[in-house]
């Protein structure tokens, strides 16, 4: 194929939809209570059906799962927990027969403290590996500034051997690698390279945009060098293959993420930003400290990269991952109006431009969990709670936070059945299962197609069926308008139209009904005629097709 065409062929990852897979969480295959490789392997023909192109895997590289696995301590083993090498390229190669490439979640910001460079590194100021890491002279217990790490406490930890402090973004179990280092560079993309080989479809990149850090100049993300990183990072990898490669960059705004997801493919296929999700945190505040969901700064962030990134950069669309609260939980209803308000949300979403993203079990709508403090087992949870009791928060206050925000609400176990456990695991599960699987599960929606689920499976396989969803210019309808979300997409053939009611309660329907040609693809109501008032959470997806 002449470079022209290839050029102007549109990328596989523009149309495709990424399933997110949390390891532990998945699907146990021996009965220790772990979900692992060979689980998710047996699910592979589930995940078909749905319809993905891709899964991204969290990691599942060996790892003290200090952090869940995003501690690596070795990049090219597989935690035994999850299984070996040999399951993995057994997983690679069988998600390929269901058509389903695997997506590596690659942690390159830090590795852990238990990982051979940091054990070398910490010997002595001499030794070859000390440069890996980033530290700073001082003397125990004057940190050389006030720093803080993500998870709780200082951001600087003391090693007696070299009489040097290192620098950590996250727990003190993940040192922060030192990216000026063009050895350690070297290594990563050995390193990316041999799992390039391995025949992954491609890479999610984790807090990519806080690898050049400036600790002097308090610099975490966006550093002055990260660009440069970037691009030699994807030119030395990346490029070599036809793969997708997708950033974790939490504070990208429009222009940055123009560099991110340059259509010239210097850097990534795409951002993963959070304007749109991080709408209730308080500026200066932390994500404990809960606030009112603002819907019309919803709608002008959505509108805001819809529009400037079009033709100019690549957006990942999603709701969920592992780090956030159940989407159904937080911008729907888990109760009364559970599934009107989950499909709702998926079909807002997978109208617009980008690649969806599905996090597991937000295709069957599952929620967020109220759990005991002792059942909580995410480190970022266990130490807030720690740190506002010493602060004097109360326990109500406290609980209250996680309810709505531990990362754990994303981590329960995946709802296969109703049978014990939710068909997770045979055994003790390493987190306690949600009690609503009885009603919330795969075995009870994958038939139905009135569930959640098959609402899921359609929005996929309408992507594939029309350009429009891929290429259509994104125009927003009565923007000023408090419960209404309503936007079309449109390109030389297609006219995509979206209206969404965002609350429990009926509306009035600001639009004039579409064309008698245009045809419904989707809605959440059985009774499906136009009418003057939206109904709560109701959603509608038309497609007019233009050259009729
Ligand atoms: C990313 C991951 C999160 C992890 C952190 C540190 O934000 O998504 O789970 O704790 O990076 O690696
Ligand atoms: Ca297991």
């Amino acid at each position: 194929m002449a470079d022209k065409d290839m050029a102007k062929q549109v990328k596989w990852w523009k149309s495709a939809v990424i399933y997110q897979i949390y390891p532990r969480s998945f699907a146990d295959s021996n009965g220790d209570g772990i979900g692992d490789l060979q689980g998710i392997i047996s699910k592979l023909e589930y995940l078909e059906t749905l319809g993905i192109d891709a899964i991204w895997l969290s990691p599942v590289c060996r790892s003290p799962q200090d952090d869940h696995g995003y501690d690596i301590s070795d990049y090219q083993d597989i935690d035994p927990m999850f299984g070996t090498l040999q399951d993995m390229e057994t997983l690679i190669a069988e998600a390929k027969r269901h058509h389903i490439r695997i997506i590596m979640d690659l942690v390159l910001n830090h590795s852990s403290d238990e990982h051979f460079w940091f054990q070398e590194a910490k010997k002595s100021r001499e030794n070859p590996y000390h440069d890996y890491y980033v530290w700073r002279d001082g003397t125990e217990g004057e940190f050389p500034n006030d720093m803080r790490a993500a998870f709780g406490g200082s951001a600087w930890e003391w090693v007696p051997e070299v009489q040097q402090y290192y620098f950590h973004q996250f727990s003190v179990k993940q040192p922060d690698l030192n990216w000026d280092n063009p050895k350690l560079r070297l290594e990563i993309y050995n390193m990316i390279n041999w799992w390039i080989e391995k025949g992954v479809g491609g890479f999610r990149l984790d807090v990519i945009d806080q690898i050049a850090k400036e600790p002097d100049k308090r610099i975490t993300a966006n550093g002055p060098r990260l660009h440069e990183f970037l691009r030699e990072l994807s030119r030395e990898t990346f490029q070599k293959a036809d793969l997708v490669t997708v950033g974790e960059t939490w504070g990208a705004t429009t222009e940055l993420a123009k560099l991110y997801s340059n259509p010239d493919n210097s850097e990534l296929s795409m951002v993963f930003q959070f304007e749109h999700i991080c709408l209730d945190q308080i500026p200066g505040k932390e994500k404990w400290d809960l606030a009112p969901l603002p819907f019309l700064k919803l709608k002008e962030v959505f509108e805001r990269w819809q529009t400037q990134l079009y033709g100019e950069g690549w957006n990942s669309l999603f709701w969920n991952n592992h780090d956030l609260p159940r989407i159904v939980s937080r911008w729907g209803n888990d109760e009364k109006y559970w599934a009107e308000s989950a499909k709702m949300l998926a079909i807002l979403l997978h109208g617009m431009q980008g690649t969806p993203y599905i996090y597991q079990g937000e295709e069957l709508g599952m929620t967020n969990i109220c759990y005991e403090i002792e059942e909580y087992r995410d480190i970022e949870t266990l130490n807030i709670y720690r740190e506002r009791l010493e602060k004097g928060y109360t326990k109500e206050e406290i609980m209250r936070s996680l309810y709505a925000r531990s990362r754990d609400n994303a981590r329960t176990p995946m709802q296969w059945s109703d049978g014990e456990n939710a068909g997770f695991t045979a055994g003790e599960p390493w987190i306690k299962v949600n009690p609503n699987y009885r009603e919330i599960n795969v075995a009870k929606q994958i038939g139905d197609e009135d569930s959640i689920f098959s609402c899921y499976q359609k929005l996929i396989r309408l992507r594939k069926e029309y350009s429009v969803f891929v290429d259509g210019i994104f125009r927003m309808l009565c923007r000023d308008h408090e419960a209404v979300f309503a936007y079309t997409r449109e390109n030389d053939d297609y006219r995509l139209l979206v209206i969404c009611n965002f609350f429990d309660k009926p509306t009035a329907n600001p639009l004039e009904k579409p064309e008698e040609s245009a045809k419904l693809l989707i809605c959440n109501y059985g009774d499906t005629v136009w009418s003057t008032t939206l109904r709560p959470y109701e959603a509608r997806m038309y497609m007019e097709d233009k050259r009729r």
